[in-house]
Formats: structure tokens, C-alpha cells, sequence
């Protein structure tokens, strides 16, 4: 006999197909998939036309995807989805460095540099030093850490963005923090940015009234022996956008003070002539084992 669906009983027909998949986790998310999908379709009612509208922007944002560009992610972003997947993903023992999104910027190798270095090769910008120490949960220096960093420029563009403007790798930097731990490299203090708009995202954004910028940020992926990897970014504390992040990123424990200095003794310590921003980032790893 034919099975007569209505609206009440279609989402569990549709979950109950899925649940002799071989993979039990396949059908767990499966099935939950559709009880939401048809709880949102019962709860909104949209017309045919504005179904067709939904298909045509998923197409065009698979359309827009290729081996540069990823719409996809761009969408699950400004969802909020991204930034909720990685901090299920991270829940971090207690007093630990906080984890936010990767970001697709992250495209190119970070070239290995000294500590004291600097990561930026245009020069314009407000020169900046950042420094810190990478610990374990008890406290202990973490000797040997790596420290992958990589940065939008004073404008609020990745060298990736302005391929003949910046020099390739500008912005980037994998350093090794010393035997207690420690780490500190030059820079210049980053813009806000717009996440990318020309495609059927930034539509979205547009036709809902909601602005593309993300607050002014630097990306880490610090590692260490024993420990988990953490990606995160350290925001700076009063950038346009702290409050209202296009990808809902922004964790109050990372934004950070770039503090003035204007102490030629200070700047001479970091190699530096004239006044510069100073901002510290103590990171706390979790071990390898935890949750
Ligand atoms: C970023 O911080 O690089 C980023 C994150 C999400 C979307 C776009 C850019
Ligand atoms: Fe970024």
C-alpha cells in the first residue's frame, strides 16, 4: 500500500529511510538533518517561487567555489556555523587560550623566521610588536613551540589578495618560541577587512542589511609537543567591528590592548626607531589528552 505523507508525517518517514544506514553515525545526522529541514519548512511555509529562489542560491554558491575560493565556507561563516562547529569541537579545559575559526587565508606556507623578526615588508602602517609566552595548563614553558602567524595588512588586505602590491608571504611568519617559552615579532598593526562580497554570500549580506567586515585580527596556529593544536586569532581592542563580526568570531578572553609606546629605549629593544603599538598574548595549550 502506498504510504500517504502529509506534512506531520513526512520528516519521519524521510528519517526513518536513514536509519538502517551501515554507518550509525551517517543516520544519527542524517535523520536529525531532516527533522529540522521539514521543522523549517512546516514552521516558514515558503511558496514555491522562494523555494526555487533557496535551490538557485545553493547552486550559484557551488558555482562560485573552485580551487581559490570556497563559498561554501564564506556561507557556513556569516551563519555562524563555522565558529559554532570549532568551538564544540574545542571545549577547553579551564583557563586555557580560546580557539577561533581558521579563516581561508591561511593558503600559502608561512616562511620560518627568527624570533624579533618582522613579518611586514611594506612598511607603511603603524609598527607593532607582539610578544607573549606559550605555557601549558600548569604553567610550565613550552621550549619549542611553534608559532604560524599570518596577518592582513595596515589596508586590510593578505598578500594573497594583492599578488604585485605586497610581497608574497608578507604578513606571514612561522616562529619557535626560546627555552622559557617566549615569543615576540614585528609587525604592523592590522585593518578590519571585508570577508569577500562578490558572489552570492555577499548577496545575502547585502539584502539583509548586515555589513561584510570582520574586526582588525591576527591568525595563530601555535603547536606543541604533548598538546593540542590551537588556532586562534588575538583581535585588537577597539577596532571598528569588535562588536558586530561578519563571521561571529570574536571571543572577549582574545581581544588584546595594542598599547602605545612612545620610549626610544622600548623601541630600540625591539629594533625599532619611533613609537609602536605593543600587544601580549600569553597562550595557555591543553594537553593532548584532554576532552
Ligand atoms: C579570516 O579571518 O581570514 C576570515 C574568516 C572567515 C571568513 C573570511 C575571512
Ligand atoms: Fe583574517
Amino acid at each position: 500500500m502506498a504510504t500517504d505523507f502529509t506534512g506531520e508525517t513526512a520528516a519521519d518517514a524521510v528519517a526513518d529511510s536513514f536509519a538502517k544506514a551501515p554507518d550509525p553515525r551517517l543516520a544519527e545526522l542524517l535523520s536529525s538533518l531532516v527533522r529540522h529541514l521539514h521543522a523549517f519548512v512546516r514552521e516558514t511555509g515558503p511558496t514555491i517561487a522562494e523555494w526555487q529562489r533557496a535551490i538557485d542560491f545553493l547552486t550559484a554558491t557551488g558555482q562560485k567555489c573552485d580551487h581559490e575560493r570556497q563559498e561554501f565556507i564564506l556561507l557556513s561563516d556569516v551563519l555562524g556555523i563555522s565558529t559554532l562547529v570549532e568551538t564544540i569541537n574545542n571545549r577547553k579545559t579551564s583557563g586555557a587560550t580560546e580557539s577561533t575559526v581558521l579563516g581561508p587565508f591561511h593558503m600559502i606556507e608561512s616562511p620560518r623566521r627568527e624570533l624579533g623578526e618582522s613579518i611586514d615588508f611594506v612598511g607603511t602602517g603603524t609598527p607593532c610588536v607582539v610578544r607573549g609566552r606559550v605555557l601549558s595548563a600548569d604553567g610550565a614553558p613550552l621550549p619549542g613551540a611553534d608559532l604560524d602567524v599570518w596577518q592582513a595588512n595596515d589596508q586590510g588586505f593578505y598578500d594573497v589578495q594583492q599578488p604585485g602590491v605586497q610581497p608574497r608571504a608578507n604578513g606571514r611568519g612561522l616562529f619557535t618560541a626560546d627555552a622559557e617559552g617566549a615569543f615576540w615579532f614585528r609587525t604592523v598593526v592590522p585593518s578590519h577587512y571585508p570577508v569577500p562580497t562578490d558572489g552570492p554570500v555577499g548577496q545575502i549580506l547585502l539584502a539583509t542589511g548586515r555589513h561584510p567586515y570582520r574586526p582588525a585580527h591576527i591568525h595563530f596556529i601555535v603547536t606543541a609537543s604533548g598538546h593540542r593544536s590551537l588556532t586562534t586569532h588575538i583581535f585588537v581592542a577597539g577596532s571598528p567591528y569588535i562588536e558586530s563580526d561578519a563571521v561571529f568570531a570574536v571571543k572577549k578572553s582574545l581581544v588584546k590592548e595594542f598599547t602605545p609606546v612612545d620610549d626610544p629605549g622600548q623601541a630600540a629593544r625591539y629594533g625599532l626607531t619611533g613609537p609602536f603599538c605593543l600587544a601580549d598574548f600569553d597562550i595557555i595549550m591543553q594537553p593532548a589528552a584532554a576532552g
